[in-house]
């Protein structure tokens, strides 16, 4: 069920569901009844009514994914729900790192842009944080969410300073639509000042990754140089694990589903 718009991360769960064999049905929220007034938790019970196994949910409201869990009696898996958390990404993106340092500990993480609006930001500090790295965010103050002090990361607003010594600098897309205001001055200036180009990112390490969840906004939050640079980045294999991440989250949560027969009255 996306009720917001996305490539990858549909396309990956719909592909991880037809490789393990089940019957996937893609649901285009915004063509669908809640169009005509349904309720997002009508649609749901309406959804659960023809027991499936799982449904995946994607929903601009943080708590969304929450909501549906309580209401349905299949498990639901959170794939980005307003600027909360995004799990499965944070699950990619350790894969990814993991293979490309051959660990997940004691690496220096700066994770920069719009960290304010971003669930993938947040999902990513949770699973990181609980494996001895040292996490940096680096972004405009009017970016970085409010309470930032009490996340136990480093803050920075430069990126020489931010991305000093990092072995994995992830960027982030600046996140308009959930925008009400002006955050930026231009997108030229942003750009200038926090835009990964090659002299920024000469002062991390000489062997970082560079990631990004994608879509790219190129020439605003990353040089198209960088993105394509198969010496640093990592962002098609973060594609490419994303479809391994979600078969392995299919198959734990359906192994765990009791299929035996209700007893009979
Ligand atoms: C991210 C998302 O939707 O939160 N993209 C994704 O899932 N691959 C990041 C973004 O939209 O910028």
């Amino acid at each position: 069920m996306f009720f917001e718009t996305s490539t990858r991360t549909q396309a990956s769960f719909e592909l991880a569901g037809k490789r393990l064999g089940a019957d996937v049905i893609n649901l285009l929220m915004q063509a669908s009844s809640i169009r005509k007034g349904e309720t997002l938790i009508d649609t749901a019970l309406t959804l659960n009514a023809m027991h499936p196994d799982l449904l995946v949910v994607r929903h601009p409201s943080s708590g969304a994914a929450d909501l549906l869990a309580q209401k349905v009696n299949c498990s639901v898996i959170n794939a980005g729900d307003g600027h909360h958390e995004h799990p499965t990404q944070a699950l990619l993106d350790a894969l990814t790192i993991r293979r490309r340092k051959g660990r997940l500990q004691r690496l220096i993480i700066a994770i920069c842009g719009d960290i304010a609006h971003s669930r993938v930001a947040r999902s990513n500090i949770l699973l990181l944080g609980k494996t001895e790295n040292r996490i940096r965010l680096i972004g405009p103050a009017t970016l970085m969410p409010s309470k930032i002090d009490e996340w136990g990361v480093e803050v920075y607003d430069d990126m020489t300073d931010g991305l000093k010594e990092a072995d994995v600098v992830m960027m982030l897309r600046l996140q308009k639509e959930r925008m009400d205001g002006g955050f930026i001055p231009s997108e030229r200036e942003y750009f200038y000042r926090y835009g990964l180009d090659l002299t920024k990112l000469s002062h991390a390490k000489d062997d970082a990754i560079v990631m990004h969840p994608g879509p790219m906004n190129r020439g605003i939050e990353i040089d198209g140089a960088i993105a394509d640079d198969i010496n640093h980045s990592v962002i098609e294999e973060q594609v490419e694990m994303g479809v391994a991440i979600r078969m392995a989250i299919m198959h734990l949560l359906t192994q765990s589903q009791d299929h035996s027969d209700p007893p009979l009255a």
